[in-house]
């Protein structure tokens, strides 16, 4: 299997000795890199640090004549699965808002039929300048992406938006993006995805919850951000960051899963649910700190609703697409079948637990997907983010059905 192409552009900002680490992470994830820096890239980080994290060619404008911009921009353009520019400045931004072709980097941006992801940093004062804003809102609608920038303590000493995204948040996006081909088939549409453990109080201190990590589901939100829906994320505590571009709903016990879950399945086309749903509570909270005694002591538990089970009781509303997990230690297909039956889904994702097959916290899986009328379809080994455009390509398949 060939590998993906990127070309990474890298404009002169403080953050462009930073933005190689994400450079470097694509590299790892398999992903064939080609950066092109500007002049004042090469001010603060040198083209060998990129050429060695890269093993490629760096272009770099200082020594390009226009001539060789000519053709080299082109070949690079057209090979390219996707366009990064990071650390993005104010004035690349305005140029490629601007429609100005005046160095290897702007040509080759001009030249692409790549997805075009620009990382922004710069000082706060800048990026809220409107005419930068009016760029940005200008690309925006032109199709080109945007990750970051983030709030924080810059450079320049300044408090505020500006500073650019982390490495994880750019690779992640741009794999995502990779991984979706240039495929927008979710535009228009609405996905929920729940995703993480929840955690059910015993008192102000202690709780009951499970070892969800909740990475199958942020991938699946991100994957379907990538591929142009509007995404609601329902997450239960987890230590991950937001995928791009999903409205995050964050709650904590299963009561509160089950409330924002189907509250924003309401106008859902699309429901997948994936979060690790506690299926009991404790019956009694208690106010202050239990205290130990010398014996046992034994917790009453009251059962949780079943968020899948109440979404499909109903199926003549939204979702037009519910789509479950499974998550079994035996008897997998089975188990996953009567379940795909019992909550009246129109898929399940059914995933072994136990043994040597662990999927908590990992970043990859192995699943089989259970669909009525298709046979059992094994997925995996793969990576989580893989999986989750296999089951957002069946869901598509369904709504179309
Ligand atoms: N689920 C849910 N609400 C619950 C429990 C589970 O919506 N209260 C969803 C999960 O998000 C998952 C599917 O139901 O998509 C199956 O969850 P799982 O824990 O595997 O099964 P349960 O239905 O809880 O059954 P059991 O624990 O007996 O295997």
């Amino acid at each position: 299997m060939t590998s993906p192409k990127c070309v990474f552009g890298v404009t002169g900002g403080i953050a462009a000795a930073k933005a190689s680490l994400a450079a470097s992470m694509l590299v790892k994830a398999c992903v064939d890199v080609h950066v092109i820096m500007t002049k004042s890239a090469c001010e603060f980080v040198t083209p060998l640090t990129y050429r060695t994290i890269t093993a490629n060619p760096v272009t770099v404008d200082m020594f390009a004549e226009p001539d060789e911009w000519n053709v080299k921009h082109v070949s690079l353009a057209q090979s390219a699965d996707v366009f990064v520019v990071a650390p993005a400045t104010a004035n690349l931004i305005g140029k490629v808002a601007s429609g100005i072709a005046d160095d290897m980097l702007t040509t080759t941006i001009m030249a692409t039929r790549a997805p075009v992801i620009i990382v922004p940093a710069m000082n706060t004062g800048m990026y809220t300048n409107p005419i930068v804003q009016r760029n940005i809102a200008t690309l925006t609608d032109l199709g080109y992406r945007f990750v970051g920038p983030e709030c924080g303590r810059l450079a320049c000493g300044d408090t505020g938006p500006g500073r650019m995204a982390e490495p994880e948040r750019i690779v992640e996006y741009v794999l995502h993006v990779l991984e979706a081909q240039g495929r927008a088939d979710l535009a228009g549409l609405k996905v929920v995805v729940n995703a993480g453990p929840t955690r059910e109080a015993i008192d102000p201190i202690r709780f009951i919850s499970n070892r969800s990590s909740g990475k199958m589901g942020y991938a699946v939100a991100g994957a379907a951000a990538a591929r142009g829906a509007r995404v609601t994320l329902v997450s239960g505590p987890v230590s991950l960051s937001r995928p791009e571009g999903c409205e995050i709903v964050a709650v904590e016990s299963a009561e509160q899963m089950l409330e924002a879950t189907v509250a924003a399945a309401a106008d859902a086309d699309i429901v997948v649910a994936t979060a690790a749903v506690a299926d009991y509570t404790p019956a009694h909270y208690s106010e202050s700190k239990l205290k130990k005694g010398d014996g046992e002591l034994s917790l009453e538990l009251a059962r949780t609703g079943d968020i899948l089970a109440r979404l499909g009781a109903d199926r003549t509303s939204s979702p037009r697409v519910l789509v479950g997990f499974a998550a079994e230690t035996d008897d997998l297909l089975a188990n996953a079948q009567a379940k795909l039956a019992r909550k009246n889904l129109d898929m399940i994702v059914a995933n072994r637990i136990g043994g040597d097959d662990s999927p908590f916290g990992s970043d990859s899986n192995s699943v089989v997907i259970l669909r009525p009328g298709h046979n059992p379809e094994p997925i995996g080994p793969a990576s989580k983010l893989h999986i989750a455009h296999a089951i957002l390509d069946r869901a598509i398949s369904v709504l179309v059905d």
